[in-house]
C-alpha cells in the first residue's frame, strides 16, 4: 500500500502473501486504489469536501480492495489487473466508507480509524449526508462498469440495510436470537465483503466457477469478519483499532459474546449472570462501569467461544476454493481466512 499518502491506524497493515510478485501486484493495485478513491471523494464544494475525505484521510485497512485485487489475481493468474477491478475496488470501498458514515451515528461511536467520528466534528445531519454523498458517487463510479455490476452493487447495498435494519429492530417473537444475529451479519457485512472479492474475479475475466468460488468465500469470510468485530469490541485498544472498546455494549448491539453470555446466565451460570447484571444495569453510560462491563465479558469464556465461532466460519469459506487450481492468490486467501478470527485490527 502506498505508505506515502497516509498511514494512520491500519492503512500499512501487512498483505497476507509471502509471494513476492503477488506482493508487489497488491502494493501497487492499492496504490491505484488510493489515488482513485481520494480522486472520488473529493469535492469541488468546498462544504462537502472535508466531511467526504475525512474517513478516508483517517485510515482504514482498505480490506475491501484488497478482495477485489485478490479475486482478480485468482481469476487470472500473474496478468496486469484491469481498469475495471480498480474501479470495482474504488466502489467497494467507497459504499463501506458510506455505511462508516451512518453507522457510527446509529451507534453513538466517538472515534473511527483512530479520528473523532464525523458526527463529533460535523454534527448528525452533515454525517448522514456526507454517507448519502458517498453512496451517489459508488453509483458514479459503478455506473462505469456496466449494468450488471450497478444490479449486484445495489444489491449489495440493499442487503448492508436490511442487515443494519434487522439490527436495530431484532429478532422476531420467537426467533432465535443467534441465527438472527449470524443473518444480520451475513447481510450487514459478508454481503458487501463478498461483492469485492466477486468484482475483482468478474472484472479479470473469470471463470463461473472462480466467481462462484469468490462469491462463497466471501459470504463465510465476511461473518468470519464481523463475528472477529464483535469480539474487538471487547479485546481491542483504540490506539489498534481505531475505535472505543465497549461501544457495541453501550449501545446495547446484541453481539454473539452478549448472546451467550445472556444463555450462560440463563442456565445458571454465575460469572455470566454477572456480565448479565452489568449490562443491564442502566449505568453503562459510566465509563467505569462500562469497562467492568467489557472486561467480564472479555474475561469469559464466551468471547473465546465466539472468536472459535469466527475461525469456524473463516475455516469454511477457505473450503470453497478447494477446487481451484493452487496459486498464490488462493493462498493468500486462505491465509487471510486463517487469520481473520484473531486480527487485532
Ligand atoms: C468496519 O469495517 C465495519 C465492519 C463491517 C465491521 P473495517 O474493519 O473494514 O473498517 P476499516 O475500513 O478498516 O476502517
Ligand atoms: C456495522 O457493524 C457494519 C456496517 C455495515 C457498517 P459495526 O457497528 O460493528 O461496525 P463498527 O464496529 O462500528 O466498525
Ligand atoms: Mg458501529
Ligand atoms: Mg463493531
Amino acid at each position: 500500500m502506498n505508505t506515502s499518502v497516509n498511514t494512520p491506524a491500519g492503512t500499512s497493515g501487512a498483505l497476507p502473501t509471502t509471494d513476492p510478485a503477488l506482493e508487489d501486484a497488491l502494493r501497487a493495485g492499492l496504490d491505484l486504489v488510493e489515488a482513485k478513491l481520494r480522486a472520488a471523494v473529493a469535492n469541488a464544494d468546498p462544504i462537502a469536501d472535508a466531511p467526504s475525505r475525512h474517513l478516508v484521510e483517517a485510515g482504514g485497512k482498505r480490506v475491501r480492495p484488497m478482495l477485489t485485487l485478490l479475486g482478480a489475481h485468482l481469476a487470472n493468474p500473474g496478468a496486469r489487473v484491469p481498469e475495471e477491478v480498480v474501479d470495482a475496488a474504488v466502489v467497494c470501498e467507497l459504499t463501506h466508507l458510506a455505511s462508516l458514515y451512518h453507522d457510527d451515528v446509529m451507534d453513538s461511536a466517538p472515534t473511527r480509524r483512530g479520528a473523532p467520528a464525523a458526527q463529533h466534528l460535523y454534527g448528525n445531519n452533515v454525517a448522514i449526508l456526507t454517507g448519502d454523498l458517498l453512496f451517489a458517487r459508488a453509483s458514479n463510479v459503478v455506473s462505469a462498469l456496466g449494468p450488471v455490476a450497478v444490479k449486484v452493487q445495489a444489491e449489495t447495498f440493499e442487503r448492508l440495510c436490511l442487515g443494519q435494519l434487522h439490527e436495530t429492530v431484532g429478532p422476531r417473537p420467537g426467533e432465535d436470537a443467534v441465527v438472527h444475529y449470524l443473518d444480520v451479519l451475513s447481510d450487514k457485512t459478508a454481503s458487501l465483503i463478498a461483492t469485492a472479492g466477486r468484482f475483482g474475479a468478474v472484472f479479470a475475466g473469470g471463470s463461473d466457477d472462480v466467481v462462484q468460488a469468490m462469491i462463497r468465500y466471501g459470504e463465510d469470510v465476511g461473518v468470519a469478519f464481523q463475528l472477529a468485530d464483535d469480539v474487538l469490541d471487547l479485546t481491542s485498544d483504540v490506539g489498534e483499532s481505531g475505535k472505543r472498546p465497549g461501544t457495541d455494549l453501550r449501545e446495547g448491539v446484541p453481539t454473539l459474546p452478549v448472546l451467550l453470555a445472556r444463555r450462560a446466565g440463563a442456565e445458571g451460570d454465575a460469572a455470566a449472570q454477572r456480565v448479565v447484571e452489568l449490562l443491564d444495569s442502566g449505568r453503562l453510560g459510566d465509563d467505569a462501569v462500562l469497562a467492568e462491563a467489557v472486561a467480564a465479558l472479555r474475561r469469559h469464556p464466551v468471547t473465546d467461544q465466539a472468536r472459535r465461532t469466527a475461525r469456524e466460519w473463516a475455516h469454511r469459506a477457505s473450503t470453497h476454493l478447494a477446487a481451484l487450481p493452487p496459486s498464490p492468490a488462493r493462498e493468500a486467501l486462505e491465509t487471510y481466512a486463517a487469520t481473520i478470527a484473531d486480527r487485532v485490527v
